[in-house]
């Protein structure tokens, strides 16, 4: 057991706080993981190519194995994610010919998958990402362009919503996306969700994925963002929060370890953002960590191949960095 105080008390009053695992982290990061968080999702084990990757041939090992690894520790789960441009797959959009299929074919292939994949976990999962990352980040198009849109044209959306509240009606569907917090993709995701609501499609709440780094997006902006988002009257929840040490555009890779200059910039900006959160308690349901440690994290190759990161409020001994000493006293 562990000296400090751990997360999920610190902010019992305030909303759960999640973690990102995976086969790995489940095993290196067991102990860590059952005493700070009271929330998990699979980084990548519920997705389409992981749970259909051919038709009708499901393959829910490794989902099992985490959401049974979420009982085991009494941890609520949301789940990641039904429609997505990526980590989908190629029979998917294909007939047995490798010709595009038609409108309705997607739309049914859509329906059983979701009601498959929202059955199986139905009662377990808290929050679904029914649809991510569908919104244009450049441009005057609201819609990103996907094999998605291009077949099944703009409703697949509402669609894939309705199709997971019959599969599960107790589940908060949530729509969720990145760059969540620049103001131009803000107006894009509102728009979007504003006219499911006014077609009546069964939609609880936005997911702000939060993948955030020392110096972007501003505070203003994600303050922005959330009053917007909660002026729709629903619930917020943080789904992917990290916080890189480099701008998105910084190609460094000569940085071989944190320095305390670092750690501490980056503790301070953990600290105003948990500030920020708790400002919007009422809204906020959950904040969920892509990761746990800084000894995984997907950034270790993201944006630039071998560099490492370091975005989490534990390191990788899995003890507290100035970050967590920050936020704790916040309680
Ligand atoms: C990432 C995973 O972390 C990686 O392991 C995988 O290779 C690619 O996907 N937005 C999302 C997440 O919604 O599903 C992505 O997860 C990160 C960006």
């Amino acid at each position: 057991t562990r000296a400090e105080a751990a997360l999920k008390d610190i902010f019992a009053d305030d909303f759960r706080i999640g973690a990102a695992v995976n086969p790995l982290t489940i095993r290196t990061q067991e102990e860590l993981l059952a005493y700070h968080f009271n929330s998990i999702t699979a980084e990548n084990e519920m997705k389409f190519a992981s749970v259909q990757p051919e038709e009708g041939a499901y393959t829910f090992d490794e989902a099992d194995r985490i959401a049974a690894f979420a009982r085991k520790h009494g941890m609520a789960m949301r789940g990641h994610t039904l429609v997505w441009h990526n980590q989908s797959t190629g029979w998917l959009f294909e007939d047995k010919q490798g010709n595009p299929v038609d409108r309705a074919t997607l739309l049914e292939r859509m329906k059983t998958h979701i009601h498959t994949v929202v059955d199986r976990y139905k009662g377990q999962i808290y929050a679904w990402d029914v649809v991510n990352e569908v919104i244009a980040d450049e441009g005057d198009d609201l819609l990103r362009r996907s094999k998605w849109l291009d077949i099944a044209g703009p409703e697949f959306i509402a669609r894939a919503f309705e199709y997971a509240h019959e599969a599960d009606p107790g589940a908060a569907l949530f729509y969720n996306d990145y760059n969540e917090s620049h103001p131009g993709k803000r107006d894009k995701i509102y728009t979007l969700v504003k006219s499911l609501l006014d077609q009546g499609v069964p939609i609880h709440g936005i997911g702000l994925q939060a993948h955030w780094n020392l110096y972007d997006p501003s505070l203003d902006n994600i303050r922005a963002a959330l009053d917007k988002y909660a002026s729709l009257g629903l619930q917020l929840q943080l789904t992917e929060l990290d916080m890189s040490m480099f701008r998105f555009d910084d190609k460094r890779t000569d940085v071989a370890e944190p320095t305390a200059e670092m750690l501490e910039l980056q503790a301070e900006r953990y600290e105003a953002v948990f500030r920020l959160l708790k400002e919007y308690r009422d809204a906020i349901t959950s904040v969920t960590f892509w990761g746990a440690a800084d000894d995984y994290t997907w950034l270790n190759d993201f944006p630039v191949r071998g560099r490492k990161n370091w975005p989490f409020l534990f390191d990788e001994q899995h003890d507290p960095k100035p970050a967590f000493h920050r936020i704790a006293a916040l309680k």
